[in-house]
C-alpha cells in the first residue's frame, strides 16, 4: 500500500509542501491538503470578515486592507519561481499584498495543486496509533456537514501561528468608550481617520497598524512598549511611550506618567500557537521565537518525527524558508534523508536553541535564521539562490528602518535568484493610497 501524507493548511506552508513534492520527479506518496477556508493562500487570501465565519468557525485571516510587504521581496523569492518568471517584468522590492499573493498562487498554479485540495474541510482530531502505526485524521467537510476519519502514515502541520490573538487586558478597558480591537480584526484603516489612536505593542503589527493608520489620517497615532520602545524616527502626528497602566474613561494614563484622551485602542500583542486538533502529546507548545523546541530541525516532532510542523517559528524569512523545510521534510518522507538517533535529535534541537537563546540583535537573529535555512538546503535539491544577498539585504532593511520608518519601503534590492535588480516604485510608500495590483504595476507612473 502507498503511503499517505496530510498536509493541514494550504497557505504558505502547505503549499510549499506539495510543490515539493510535485517537484520529486519519482514516485510519491498519496497527499491530501485539508484546508478550512474556501481557497488557498492562508493569510495571503484575504478576507473581510472578523470573528466568526459563515460555517461557525474562528476567522483565520490578520491581513488588512492597504497591507505592503514590511521586508524587501527579495529576501522570500522562491528559488524554483522568480518574481520574474511569474510577472514578466522586473517589479519593486515591497509589494502590496495582492501581487503577493497572485505571485503565491502563481506557483501553485503552474504545479496544479488542485487535484489534491480539500477546501472548506476543518482537521478537527489528530491521534497516533502505536497498533496501527500510523496518524487518525478527523475532518469536518464544512460544506457538506459531514465527519469522516482517515489513516495517514504522516501528518504536515501547516496551520500557522499568526491567527489566534493574544488579548491582555488593561484596567479600566470594560468602560472604554471607544473601540478597542486586536490586530487580527483589524481591517480598514479610514475607519480612524480623524481619531486619536492608541496601539499597545512594539512589534511588526505595532510598527505597521500604527503607521497605516497614520497614513490614511487619523489624527494622531500613539504607541506604547513593555519590554522596550521600537524607536524608530515616527512622523508628526505619531508619538511612542511606556505602556499603559490604567484606563479612566477615555484618558489613558501610561507607566512615565504621562495621560492623554483616545478615541479607539488597536492591540498589536501578538498571536498564540493554537492547534486544538492534534492530541496533547502530539501539541508544539511555544512562544514566538526563532527556534520553538522539541522539533528536530525546527520541524520533526522529537517524540513522533512522522509529525512534522513547517513554519511555526518567528519570520525573518518566510517563503524561501517554508520551502528549505518542504524539500527536507519531503526527502524524510521519501526516505532520501534518514533521521538521526532520537538522543542525537535531541542533541541537536538542544545546540540550536542554545545558539538562539544568546542572540543579542536583529542583526545576529538574521545570521541565525539564514544559517538554518542553509543547514536544510545543503542537503536537499532545492535550487540554489544567493542566501548570502538576502542576508546583506535584510541587514541594510534593518538600516534603512532606522534612517526613515516611513521611507524604507522605497528602496530597491537585486534578486538573489535571477540577479535582477528591480525598479523603484512609481510612487513614495506614504504617498500610495490604492494598493490594487493593476495599480503597483502600473509603469513610468509620475
Ligand atoms: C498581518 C500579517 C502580515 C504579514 N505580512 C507578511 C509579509 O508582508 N511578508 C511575509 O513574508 N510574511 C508576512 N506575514 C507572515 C506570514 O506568517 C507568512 O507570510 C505566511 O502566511 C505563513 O504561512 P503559513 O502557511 O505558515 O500560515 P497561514 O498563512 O496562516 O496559513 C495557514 C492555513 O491553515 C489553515 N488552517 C488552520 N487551521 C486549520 C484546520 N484545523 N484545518 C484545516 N485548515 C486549517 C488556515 O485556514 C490557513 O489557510 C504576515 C503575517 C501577518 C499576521
Ligand atoms: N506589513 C506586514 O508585512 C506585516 C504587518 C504586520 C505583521 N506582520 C507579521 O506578523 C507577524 C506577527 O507580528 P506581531 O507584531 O503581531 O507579533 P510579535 O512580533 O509576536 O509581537 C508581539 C508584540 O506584542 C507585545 N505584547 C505581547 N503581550 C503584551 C502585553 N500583555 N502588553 C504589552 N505588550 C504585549 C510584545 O511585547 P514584548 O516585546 O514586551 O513581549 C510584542 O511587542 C510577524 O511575522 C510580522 O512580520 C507583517
Amino acid at each position: 500500500m502507498s503511503q499517505r501524507v496530510a498536509i493541514i493548511g494550504a497557505g504558505p506552508c502547505g503549499l510549499s509542501q506539495l510543490v515539493a513534492f510535485s517537484s520529486a520527479g519519482d514516485s510519491v506518496p498519496e497527499q491530501v491538503c485539508f484546508e478550512k477556508q474556501d481557497d488557498w493562500g492562508g493569510l495571503w487570501n484575504y478576507t473581510w470578515r472578523t470573528g466568526i465565519d459563515e460555517h461557525g468557525e474562528p476567522v483565520h485571516g490578520s491581513m488588512y486592507r492597504y497591507l505592503w510587504s514590511n521586508g524587501p521581496k527579495e529576501c522570500l523569492e522562491f528559488a524554483d519561481y522568480s518574481f520574474d518568471e511569474h510577472f514578466g517584468q522586473p517589479i519593486p522590492s515591497f509589494p502590496p499584498r495582492e501581487p503577493l499573493a497572485d505571485y503565491i498562487f502563481g506557483r501553485a498554479k503552474k504545479h496544479d495543486l488542485r487535484g489534491v485540495m480539500q477546501l472548506q474541510h476543518v482537521v478537527r482530531d489528530v491521534s497516533w496509533s502505536d497498533s496501527a502505526n500510523k496518524f487518525s485524521v478527523t475532518v469536518d467537510d464544512l460544506a457538506k456537514e459531514r465527519r469522516r476519519t482517515e489513516d495517514f502514515d504522516y501528518v504536515v502541520v501547516a496551520t500557522g501561528h499568526f491567527s489566534i490573538p493574544n488579548v491582555p487586558y488593561f484596567k479600566g478597558m470594560e468602560r472604554f468608550p471607544g473601540r478597542v480591537l486586536h490586530g487580527h480584526d483589524f481591517r480598514e484603516a479610514r475607519e480612524f481617520s480623524g481619531q486619536n489612536v492608541l496601539i499597545v505593542g512594539a512589534s511588526y503589527s505595532a510598527e505597521d497598524i500604527g503607521l497605516q493608520i497614520h497614513k490614511y489620517g487619523a489624527k494622531s497615532v500613539t504607541l506604547c512598549w513593555r519590554t522596550q520602545p521600537m524607536d524608530f524616527k515616527w512622523p508628526e502626528g505619531m508619538d511612542e511611550r511606556q505602556l499603559l497602566t490604567e484606563i479612566k474613561g477615555s484618558t489613558i494614563h501610561f507607566k512615565d506618567g504621562s495621560a492623554k484622551d483616545f478615541d479607539a485602542i488597536v492591540l498589536c500583542t501578538g498571536y498564540k500557537h493554537n492547534f486544538p486538533f492534534l492530541a496533547d502529546d502530539l501539541k508544539l507548545k511555544t512562544h514566538n521565537r526563532l527556534y520553538p523546541p522539541k522539533l528536530y530541525k525546527s520541524m520533526f516532532w522529537h517524540n513522533n518525527p512522522r509529525l512534522i510542523y513547517l513554519g511555526m517559528q518567528d519570520q525573518f524569512y518566510t517563503f524561501s524558508m517554508f520551502d528549505a523545510q518542504a524539500w527536507y521534510a519531503r526527502d524524510v518522507m521519501l526516505g532520501r534523508i534518514k533521521l538521526p538517533s532520537k538522543d542525537e535529535m535531541a542533541a541537536d534541537i538542544d545546540a540550536w536553541v542554545a545558539r538562539e537563546e544568546k542572540l543579542e540583535d536583529p542583526y545576529q537573529q538574521i545570521d541565525f535564521q539564514a544559517d538554518y535555512i542553509r543547514d536544510l538546503v545543503k542537503d536537499t535539491d532545492y535550487p540554489k539562490f544567493d542566501i548570502d544577498l538576502t542576508v546583506a539585504a535584510f541587514k541594510e532593511w534593518e538600516h534603512d528602518k532606522m534612517d526613515s520608518i516611513v521611507g524604507y519601503r522605497n528602496k530597491a534590492f537585486k534578486s538573489p535568484v535571477t540577479g535582477t535588480m528591480a525598479p523603484t516604485h512609481h510612487t513614495q510608500w506614504l504617498e500610495a493610497m490604492d494598493d490594487s495590483m493593476a495599480a503597483f504595476l502600473e509603469a513610468g507612473r509620475a
